[in-house]
């Protein structure tokens, strides 16, 4: 009689096990680095990080139970009424947990002191994920960015208005 052996790799969470916090360069470095090269195995994604820990809002996800940073976020505000999400990134092992949307909220929580009316950001045109996750929070697909990766894969712009309700999609 065959066998079937299910492996579950990815841990259940509770979202009350997540902190917030702002980068703490002599010890995040390590696992950031674990998770980029994860998440993003096709391109020199620690060396695009690397280039992000000084900006003002580079915040990390860390699960408490385990002491340990399971996603990270970074992104700037450029001009008084717009922020540009760089990155963001969460462990493979930890992803639909609710990390994601931990992070996203800090940039809406800031926008939301500030008289910022739009988030942006650039994504693979493949990555069906990533497209979903912001879908879900009011991002919308604003144009296609041909060749915009080193590698020439296209990107999408997607923006979202910051007026808009941040009550999920139905
Ligand atoms: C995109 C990413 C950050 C989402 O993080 P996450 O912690 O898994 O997201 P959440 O658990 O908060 O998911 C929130 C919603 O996003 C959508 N979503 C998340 N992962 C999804 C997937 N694999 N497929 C489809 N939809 C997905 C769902 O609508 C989900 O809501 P639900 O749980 O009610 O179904 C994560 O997949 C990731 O790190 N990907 C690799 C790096 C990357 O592509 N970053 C974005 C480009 S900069």
């Amino acid at each position: 009689m065959p066998i079937c052996v299910i492996v579950i790799c990815n841990v259940q969470i509770n979202k009350q096990d997540i902190i917030t916090r702002k980068i703490d360069k002599s010890k995040d470095i390590p696992l950031i680095k674990e998770i980029s090269v994860k998440c993003f195995p096709d391109e020199d994604a620690f060396e695009i990080v690397n280039a992000l820990f000084d900006i003002e809002h580079f915040y990390v996800a860390e699960f408490v139970k385990e002491k340990k940073v399971v996603g990270y976020i970074a992104f700037g505000i450029y001009s008084i009424r717009t922020s540009h999400i760089m990155i963001l990134a969460v462990h493979p092992d930890y992803q639909q947990n609710g990390i994601g949307s931990i992070l996203l909220s800090m940039v809406t929580d800031i926008a939301e002191k500030l008289p910022i009316t739009k988030i942006r950001l650039e994504v693979r045109t493949t990555n069906i994920p990533a497209i979903k996750f912001y879908e879900k929070y009011n991002f919308d697909i604003i144009t296609k960015l041909e060749s915009y990766y080193d590698d020439a894969s296209n990107a999408y712009l997607m923006t979202r208005d910051t007026r808009k309700e941040t009550k999920e999609k139905d």
